[in-house]
């Protein structure tokens, strides 16, 4: 890609997005992970243009917070009243210093379907035409609301690109529209934007016009159609936001199941852009797998399981589980029904059951935690076994504390383990105990009342209850 290396890529971001309908600016919702405007300076990063900047208005802070900590680095150029694609590209111009020398990329902060490959493509034909500006077209089914790309009856050359709201009903016929999508020579681009007037029906400085200028003063102008026409839907409502959202979700699990992952029913997974897996990993139904998520080689997730910045281990099986910024080890088994919360970390082969919770825990290789209990702030060694309906009690009412748990150890079900505490390698715990002290190294801690039975109660107590004329009848059968 480095052959057609722009000098500069200028991504426009100013405008509001009214039909958002949201108090969120438009080019901060998100799709798969990313914001709108995210996916667009990603694709755009994939050039590895000299510079980059972001032209920013509505909402200004607030884009330009989001982008300095997702995408530090970022310059952006502030458009104060939104004037047009026109005068929004002035404005980038103005931030990187005036005439960039070479190749000037031009994109919209709401298309993003938008890959660094067609941009690349756009770069190409643009240097390989020697043109001055190229626009990327599109053929689509209902061309209402784009600009329409104007051709010479004749020759089929461009000659210009006019607005839904100035065109005629000729015009209106075409389906070949503008996708906001242009690759310019820097330095005439600065010039002609000098030239652009507002005498249009919105009374606003079209980058559009920027082309007929430039065909008019003798240069070459071109443009490159698009191979599939849904990949420059630009978002204006959130219908369009869902339609989007599907079509990546579409692209990316296709990418996926062609590196050789199994997805048993694509329709029902959810995946984000920044997801990413080994091959043979196998999902399953009605899964989730979000953020900075990593499966594994071989690993098996779902159905019906959420993962936001979870790396699955290779062979690991993870069902019907809720998992945050965890890491399960490799052959580790999780679910059906678990929930690990940050911090959590599974090794090699361990095993968190069903109705486990698990939160801020490092669960040794081997380790299993069958049943229906909450790990919390813990150390666990290897191979231990932590009976079912157990609780990490980490919290006094003020602060958190840890319970370690060595390696080899067996505890019983139905423990509380009250933080801080320490159970020593090879320690037993009785059933029903309330650990409250540590636990020596191979004892076994029996913390719980004694059992006392107080014979012929029912009898006494209960004379003519079904539970009395039982242990009659028991008595009966025992004598
Ligand atoms: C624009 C194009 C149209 C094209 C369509 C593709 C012009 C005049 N029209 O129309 O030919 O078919 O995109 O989706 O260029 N923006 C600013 N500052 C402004 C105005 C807009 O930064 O002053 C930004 C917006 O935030 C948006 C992009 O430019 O990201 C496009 O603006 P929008 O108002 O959506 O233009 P369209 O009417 O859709
Ligand atoms: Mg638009």
């Amino acid at each position: 890609m480095s052959a057609n290396r722009p000098a500069a890529v200028v991504v426009l971001a100013a405008g509001e997005g009214t039909r958002m309908k949201s108090k969120t600016p438009k080019v901060l919702h998100e799709i798969a992970g990313r914001s709108l405007v995210g996916h667009v300076v990603s694709a755009a990063r994939e050039l590895q243009p000299e510079q980059l900047v972001v032209v920013v208005g509505h909402a200004r802070e607030q884009v330009e917070a989001h982008l300095g900590t997702q995408y530090a680095g970022t310059r952006t150029a502030f458009q104060a009243e939104q004037n047009g694609t026109g005068h929004a590209v002035r404005m980038g111009l103005e931030e990187l210093g005036g005439e960039p020398d070479g190749t000037v990329i031009v994109v919209c902060g709401d298309t993003p379907l938008l890959t660094g490959g067609t941009l690349a493509a756009l770069a190409g034909t643009h240097a390989a035409d020697g043109n001055a500006v190229t626009v990327l077209s599109a053929q689509v089914p209902d061309a209402t609301g784009y600009g329409r790309i104007v051709r010479d009856p004749a020759s089929g050359a461009v000659t210009a690109i006019v607005e839904h709201k100035d065109a005629t009903e000729e015009q209106r016929a075409v389906r070949e529209i503008n996708s906001g999508v242009f690759a310019f020579d820097g330095a005439l681009l600065a010039d002609a934007l000098g030239k652009v007037r507002t005498d249009n029906s919105q009374g606003e400085e079209y980058l559009t016009d920027v082309l007929s200028i430039l065909r008019e003063a003798g240069h070459r102008v071109g443009a490159s159609v698009a191979g599939d026409h849904r990949e420059i839907l630009g978002i204006n409502n959130r219908v369009q936001l869902a339609e989007a959202r599907r079509l990546l979700n579409e692209r990316l699990l296709e990418r996926a199941m062609l590196a050789g992952v199994t997805v048993v029913d694509p329709a029902s997974v959810l995946v984000d852009a920044t997801v990413t897996f080994d091959q043979d990993a196998v999902v399953h139904p009605g899964t989730q797998l979000l953020g900075a998520t990593h499966v594994g080689e071989g690993a098996e997730v779902g159905p019906n399981t959420r993962l936001r910045d979870t790396a699955v281990g290779a062979g690991a099986r993870v069902d019907n589980t809720v998992a945050e910024s965890a890491e399960i080890g490799e052959g580790a088994s999780v679910g059906p029904f678990a929930y690990l919360r940050p911090g959590t970390r599974l090794g090699v082969k361990s095993k968190i059951g069903t109705y486990v919770e698990t939160k801020n825990a490092v669960i040794g290789e081997g380790t299993k935690v069958p049943h229906l209990s909450y790990v919390g702030d813990a150390t666990i060694g290897e191979y231990s076994n932590i009976g079912a309906a157990s609780v990490f009690v980490n919290y006094d009412g003020e602060a958190k504390h840890h319970t370690t748990i060595g390696s080899h150890c067996k505890t019983g079900s139905d423990n509380m383990f009250v933080a801080p505490v320490t159970v020593g390698d090879g320690a037993y715990t009785a059933a029903g105990s309330v650990i409250t002290k540590d636990v020596p190294a191979g004892a076994l801690a029996v913390a719980r009342g004694q059992q006392r039975n107080i014979d012929g109660w029912v009898a006494r107590k209960r004379p003519g209850s079904a539970a009395a004329q039982a242990a009659a009848a028991a008595a009966g059968e025992a004598s």
